[in-house]
């Protein structure tokens, strides 16, 4: 029998492709990857069997993705289109090397996964795995299968018994891990909707946030965050912890009509509540003690850096050399920031740290200035001067 290894996560999606592959001849191994999602690994060993898989595999990702996928993404700073901090992105070239992994454990010579045919995540994977193990054959059962809209797809899976838990009414498709949650469909695709809160899952709503800021210092030393509130903590706990935090004061909400890798515009809302807060604070830190080459330099980094993320070439040679660039500007990112999170808003409190490029007796417009203000004058004349020229 022809095996092959499913990539999934016990939504509507992958759970419909497990009979569809058996009426195909395919024993089903499932292989889940938890990253931060909603279902227990019982519960996906469970939903599985019951849906027709002859095995699963479940493991427990978290910190392997916290440390070797969201951490360099946080010191790149990458953002795509300014609002998406590439949480789904992220997991998939993960999930991917894993599914490689486990394909060849089992010795099967394929491997599926659900995503849609218009979307990014199939690009993620089918590319990431092409390059992992050319030799592997994909089959992604949403880009030849009749069932073409949700609805259809909750038809099929209640004629056939599959345990669901989408239902109609609540037909958003929602992608959760520990860095992000990405929302879409349902009255989303709408542009003239603004989001209703019942998707949300981090964060309570703006009107719940409490009515008092509160504070959160966060220590990096080298650009990896190190403590929380003075207390040291691994990157995974600091992260769950900000998470809690953040989504208290309703931090981290975005609504982003996106540009996605197929050429569709598409509209998300996502909701990261630590990944904003980290990113915030690292940059506050980096502003201070980077100088301003690097600085510049370093944001043309993190677009393009952003771009090949979003468009899953994780395993590329560019993004290789782009790590190896950024991670040679992180040695002084050392020092604390404090932020105050209020009402959906990250402010800037404090900044210290004992690399910092910032001196106070230039900086100051008080008595101890040490600015040599002649030296201005001379230096403008020159600056100046190329673009003073008569025509
Ligand atoms: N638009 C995001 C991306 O391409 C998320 C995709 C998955 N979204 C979802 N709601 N299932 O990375």
């Amino acid at each position: 029998m022809k095996k092959v290894i499913l990539a999934y996560s016990g939504g509507l999606d992958t759970t419909c492709c497990i009979p569809w592959l058996k009426e195909r001849g395919y024993d089903v191994v499932c292989f889940s990857a938890n990253l931060g999602s909603e279902f227990s690994p019982q519960d996906l060993h469970k939903r599985a069997k019951k849906t027709g898989a002859s095995k699963i595999y479940v493991l427990d990702l978290q910190k392997e993705f916290a440390k070797d996928y969201i951490l360099p993404a946080l010191k790149a700073g990458a953002i795509y289109e300014d609002k998406y901090v590439l949480s789904t992105a992220l997991g998939r070239p993960l999930i991917a090397k894993h599914l490689v992994d486990v394909a060849r454990k089992e010795k099967a010579s394929f491997v599926a996964h659900g995503c849609t045919a218009k979307g990014n995540d199939q690009v993620r994977i089918d590319v990431a795995v092409k390059m992992l193990n050319p030799k592997l054959k994909i089959i992604a059962p949403l880009r030849e299968w009749e069932l073409t809209s949700r609805e259809s797809e909750i038809e099929y899976a209640k004629n056939k018994r599959l345990p669901i838990k989408t239902t109609k009414e609540k037909i958003y498709s929602i992608d959760k891990n520990i860095w992000g949650v990405s929302i879409e469909a349902g009255i989303l695709e709408d542009l003239e909707n603004e989001p209703k809160e019942d998707p949300y899952i981090f964060t309570q709503s703006l009107a719940k946030a409490p009515n008092k800021a509160e504070s959160v210092t966060i220590e990096f030393t080298s650009g990896v965050p190190v403590a929380l509130n003075n207390k040291k903590m691994d990157f995974l706990s600091m992260i769950e912890k900000l998470n809690k935090i953040g989504g208290k004061h309703c931090i981290g909400r975005s609504d982003l009509v996106e540009d996605r890798t197929v050429g569709i515009k598409s509209r998300e809302v996502y909701e990261a509540p630590a990944a904003w807060i980290l990113i915030k604070a690292h940059k506050e830190l980096e502003s201070v003690v980077l100088d301003k080459d690097v600085i510049y330099f370093k944001e043309i980094v993190a677009l393009r850096y952003s771009q090949l993320l979003y468009q899953g070439l994780w395993f590329s040679k560019l993004k290789m050399s782009l790590d190896s660039f950024v991670n040679s500007t992180q040695k002084p990112v050392t020092g604390k920031i404090t932020l105050k999170l209020y009402k959906g808003n990250i402010l800037i409190s404090k900044r210290c740290s004992k690399n910092s490029l910032y001196r106070k007796e230039l900086a100051t417009y008080g008595a101890k200035d040490e600015f040599n203000r002649d030296d201005a004058k001379g230096f403008i004349d020159i600056f100046a001067m190329p673009y003073a020229q008569r025509r």
